[in-house]
């Protein structure tokens, strides 16, 4: 894995932006993003950019079960909000966290994987290592599948949700072996709570206690870290 180390955060988004531009001039033009804050600068970049995405398809990683996109806390609320409105792409996909038939929803975004292949997957980290939501426990055989989140998953994502009652514990997440199909990855990790897992993900053993660490087996994943996050390496 090639790690990039960079100041901040919005240096890290600077430099995940200008990956995704070189890959965009050397023909991507089907995205794999993710949600949470970590990416967040990485989408205020290409916003200020002047690229066009118009042509370009874009495959979320997961979405909360029960929430949909008028709901403020679903990552298809997050995706329009931080980039889409803005920044509008021929297709967007985002799971269907109010599907009826989770199972069927599943299937449906599996093939809309296979019809999609992602030229660059965008990731951030949980601080369990999960990628996704695929938690700790997973199979990287995984494809599309509904997760219980963990405990630890649920606490560190209350911030967004008035109580902690409110956060869904289920959700719908891209599986680790369609994450590892993707041509390209750039995992980005800023603060000292990811400091644990990035050590794990880059240093560990190739685990699934450290769904991250599956990386280790892709041969092109750019990482790029802060100080913080670089702290126990
Ligand atoms: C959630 C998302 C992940 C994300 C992680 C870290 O669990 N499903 O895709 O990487 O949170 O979030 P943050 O970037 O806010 O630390």
């Amino acid at each position: 894995m090639d790690v990039i180390r960079v100041k901040n955060a919005d240096e890290g988004g600077k430099k995940a932006f200008e990956i995704l531009k070189d890959g965009i001039a050397n023909g991507a033009d089907t995205f794999g993003l993710a949600t949470g804050s970590t990416p967040e600068t990485m989408y205020e970049y290409m916003v200020a950019s002047d690229l066009d995405f118009s042509d370009k398809v874009s495959v979320n990683l997961d979405e909360y079960v029960g929430l949909d996109g008028s709901n403020e806390q679903s990552y298809r609320y997050f995706m329009d909000q931080h980039l889409f409105n803005q920044k509008p792409f021929k297709k967007t996909y985002v799971p269907n966290g109010k599907a009826d038939d989770l199972d069927a929803e599943c299937k449906r975004y599996d093939q809309i994987i296979a019809d999609h292949p992602i030229d660059i997957q965008v990731l951030g980290i949980g601080q369990n290592g999960h990628i996704g939501f695929n938690e700790p426990g997973t199979s990287f055989d995984a494809t599309t599948h509904v997760v219980e989140l963990t405990e630890s998953t649920v606490n560190a994502n209350k911030r967004y949700f008035d109580k902690v009652e409110d956060v869904p514990t289920r959700a719908l997440t891209m599986g680790i072996k369609s994450i590892m199909q993707s041509k390209k990855i750039i995992l980005m990790a800023f603060g000292q709570a990811k400091a644990e897992a990035i050590k794990g993900m880059l240093e560990g053993e190739v685990t699934q206690d450290l769904p991250a660490s599956v990386l280790q087996n892709h041969p092109d994943v750019v990482v790029i870290i802060d100080e913080e996050a670089a702290s126990k390496l």
